[in-house]
């Protein structure tokens, strides 16, 4: 079961990082711009150990994005049975600043998907996309 979940997830990296090459930067302010908000159908059983798993895997994922000319992170956290991996990627004509404030407003965003087992934001300037199974 992880072990599927996590081949899934990396074919979405790599899916995701096709479609980064092939588009053009957006380079219209706000930054912040949603472009894209969408959550998956199903549900979690535990969401204590759902929302702590998320909520860790974006403080490594930020943490990272944080370092200078780091525009691609990813980070797992499989301690329990709410696996979650999570994707985060800055345009990189954005400053390490403007990076991690995109991908705050991202993290605040992806809330709406409260509970969902998958979801992603797209904005400008920056995407944030999670996978829990
Ligand atoms: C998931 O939870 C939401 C909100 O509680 C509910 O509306 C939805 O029907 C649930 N979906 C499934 C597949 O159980
Ligand atoms: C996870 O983060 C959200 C938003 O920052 C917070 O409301 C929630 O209490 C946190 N949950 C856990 C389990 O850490
Ligand atoms: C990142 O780059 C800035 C400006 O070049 C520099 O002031 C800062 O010390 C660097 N930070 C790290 C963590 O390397």
């Amino acid at each position: 079961m992880t072990r599927w979940c996590y081949y899934r997830w990396q074919m979405v990296v790599v899916a995701f990082m096709f479609m980064v090459f092939l588009t053009t930067p957006v380079t219209s302010q706000p930054q912040t711009n949603i472009l894209i908000t969408a959550c998956s159908q199903a549900n979690h059983t535990n969401l204590q150990n759902f929302y702590a798993n998320l909520n860790s895997t974006f403080q490594d994922v930020r943490t990272q994005l944080s370092n200078n000319n780091t525009y691609f992170a990813t980070a797992e956290q499989t301690r329990n049975s709410e696996a979650v991996y999570v994707m985060g990627q800055c345009r990189n004509y954005m400053s390490t600043m403007d990076c991690v404030a995109c991908f705050d407003f991202a993290d605040r965003v992806i809330r709406v998907c409260a509970g969902a087992n998958g979801g992603r934001v797209v904005l400008d300037g920056c995407f944030l996309s999670f996978l829990s199974c």
